[in-house]
């Protein structure tokens, strides 16, 4: 059966006369109901890599397919459509409409599909903010929310469609350190009920850790692609370590508490 989705032989490169060789013969498969994560240095291609698996980006040679469909060959209007049904996007900065309440920003997606909100779509976007655990705010602005809660809105957002897939691009690295747990612990727990996909761009080693894959991008190359489920929780810091900020505060924290 075809991956979910997959990317092969990807590269990636910006610029015409200055060329910048951003993502460099990348080949990568995501299944079902995988909880993945992507780490890397600043600068070293994970946001390209990202939108380039949202087909948020194209790339400038390889394909991408989604469930066997090579997606390079839609045009852009076709590649919307599909983008729209099987994928959910949450960035680092929400991206929440100001203006609209937090009920309405959830409908926008399915606004942008069918063009008005069915009854349904509403009910759903009410359980889904209720599930996220801010129902009580629905109706307020998007910009009298917390930023844990924008969050929390951006995250029902990206379930209105019922995507497959979501895409998160360091969507706690505006956070402080609870609201990044209870918004990584959301995003497991989502990822087991629904079964979504979960690829999560993140600087925190406390995120990649409790993936259950660490896909490491180095100037523009995987370096690393493995299962957590492998490493012991010790291996696994001591792994990731080297590179990434907090990982001094995390290492330090697992030898007290073991
Ligand atoms: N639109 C663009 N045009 C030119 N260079 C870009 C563009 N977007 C990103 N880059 C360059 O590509 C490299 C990787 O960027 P990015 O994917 O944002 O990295 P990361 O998310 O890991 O910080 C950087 O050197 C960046 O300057
Ligand atoms: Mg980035």
């Amino acid at each position: 059966m075809a991956n979910l989705l997959s990317l092969v032989d990807i590269n990636k490169i910006y610029g015409k006369k200055v060329q910048t060789h951003v993502l460099k013969n990348i080949n990568l498969e995501y299944e079902k109901a995988e909880f993945t994560s992507i780490i890397g240095q600043s600068g070293s291609g994970k946001s390209t890599l990202l939108n380039i698996l949202g087909s948020l980006d194209r790339p400038t040679s390889g394909r991408v397919y989604a469930e066997g469909k090579d997606l390079t060959t839609l045009n852009d209007d076709a590649l919307a459509i599909f983008r729209n049904q099987m994928m959910g996007f949450i960035f680092q900065f929400h991206y929440l409409l100001p203006e609209f309440s937090a009920l309405e920003n959830v409908l926008i997606p399915h606004w942008l599909d069918r063009g008005s909100a069915q009854a349904e779509k509403v009910t759903l976007a009410k359980e889904l903010l209720e599930r996220v655990g801010v129902s009580e705010r629905m109706n307020n602005r998007s910009t009298d929310l917390s930023g844990g809660q924008q969050q929390r809105v951006a995250i029902a957002r990206a379930l209105i469609n019922r995507p497959k897939i979501i895409l998160a691009d360091e969507p706690t690295g505006n956070l402080d350190s609870e609201s990044a747990t209870q918004v990584n612990g959301l995003m497991r727990e989502i990822n087991q009920e629904f079964k979504t996909t979960f690829i999560i761009v993140t600087h925190d080693n406390h995120i990649a850790a409790q993936c259950d894959r660490v896909v490491e991008i180095k100037d523009g190359m995987i370096v690393q692609d493995y299962p957590t489920a492998e490493k012991t929780k010790q291996e696994n810091w001591e792994n990731l370590a080297p590179c990434y900020c907090l990982q001094k505060e995390g290492l330090v924290e697992w030898k007290q508490s073991n």
